[in-house]
């Protein structure tokens, strides 16, 4: 009988490259960067990575570009917090100050600006919260909506809201457009789950609610359906990249998402992500070049055109190899 024999195509190496179906490129990669007030410090969660000074900002935009990286993603952890997380929209914030360093530094390296008051908020909360303790959405949205217009005026070419309010991109987008600011595009945190998996991140950014979770605006790890219908509304609402988060549980999310739109379709491969990574290579449990490019590759494989990496000055390195 004749058999069928797929292994025919795997023989050699030159013949898988030519058979292969997906390829990382740095093209695809996206480096978050945390800037705050003070000295540069490392995030012991995350080896490898740091909270930047402004003052040391210069080294890693160096090295991003040295890669070839096309974009970086901002947080910042400013130096006082208070209840209505004022550091976020302030003209002079640590975020705005580092968009205008970089920018000065690297003109046609991507910004991107993380919209979010998790960072900001003395109580850790992604918004405005009432007397009981609950996050308020739309007076939550004005403050979102400033935030934008402000690190779009300090020169971000992409604004991220990664709050998970309704109708944060329908604000965004009217108040940016009334100031004229036409061109900044939103790129959408539109299905962003209720992870374990961003605890190095709250560590980095000190962003731990300081009461109770944010299962109340980020959506229920069990819900598929939900995010398809996240992502509807924020495509009418004129977001111009849909992001899916976590990626590496989320999968079968990044695919769905794929197929119903045709935007750009971007998937954060977040800070438990990495962390576990680091955690098992320096046990010497995985080997962490082949591990970080399986996962990467597989996200792409999914369906992401952008993968929002802390790998990705590593990673930039790998695929060129
Ligand atoms: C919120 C925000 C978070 C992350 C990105 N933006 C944390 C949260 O929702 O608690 C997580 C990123 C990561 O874990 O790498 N501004």
């Amino acid at each position: 009988m004749m058999i069928e024999r797929p292994r025919r195509l795997r023989r050699t190496e030159t013949l898988r490259r030519l058979v292969r179906e997906t390829e990382l490129s740095v093209n695809d990669l996206v480096y978050p960067l945390f800037v705050a007030e003070g000295k540069t410090q490392p995030i012991s969660s995350m080896p490898g990575q740091s909270r930047w000074s402004l003052n040391d900002l210069a080294e890693p935009i160096a090295q991003v570009t040295g890669a070839g990286l096309p974009a970086v993603l901002l947080f910042g952890i400013p130096d006082k917090k208070d209840e209505v997380g004022s550091g976020a929209y302030a003209e002079n914030g640590i975020v705005q100050q580092a968009i205008r360093k970089i920018k000065a530094q690297a003109p046609d390296l991507v910004v991107i600006g993380d919209v979010c008051l998790c960072e900001y908020t003395s109580h850790g909360h992604c918004g405005l919260l009432n007397e009981a303790g609950e996050v308020l959405n739309d007076e939550t949205l004005e403050l979102l909506a400033r935030t934008a217009v402000s690190q779009a005026q300090a020169g971000a070419d992409i604004v991220a809201p990664s709050d998970m309010m309704d109708g944060r991109v329908a604000a965004l987008r009217e108040a940016l457009d009334d100031v004229g600011l036409t061109q900044t595009a939103i790129m959408s945190y539109a299905a962003k789950y209720a992870s374990g998996f961003y605890g190095p991140f709250r560590e980095a950014a000190e962003s731990t609610p300081a009461f109770g979770d944010r299962r109340g605006y980020q959506m229920d790890p069990a819900n598929a359906r939900e995010a398809l219908r996240e992502v509807r509304l924020d495509l009418e609402e004129g977001a111009d990249i849909i992001m899916i988060k976590p990626a590496l549980p989320y999968l079968d999310i990044i695919s769905r998402v794929r197929e119903l739109c045709d935007v750009p379709v971007a998937a954060y491969n977040v800070s438990g992500e990495f962390a576990m990574v680091k955690a098992a290579a320096e046990k010497g449990w995985l080997e962490e070049p082949r591990v970080v490019m399986e996962i990467l590759t597989a996200i792409k494989r999914a369906g992401a055109d952008i993968i929002i990496t802390y790998h990705a000055l590593d990673a930039a390195q790998w695929v060129t190899e």
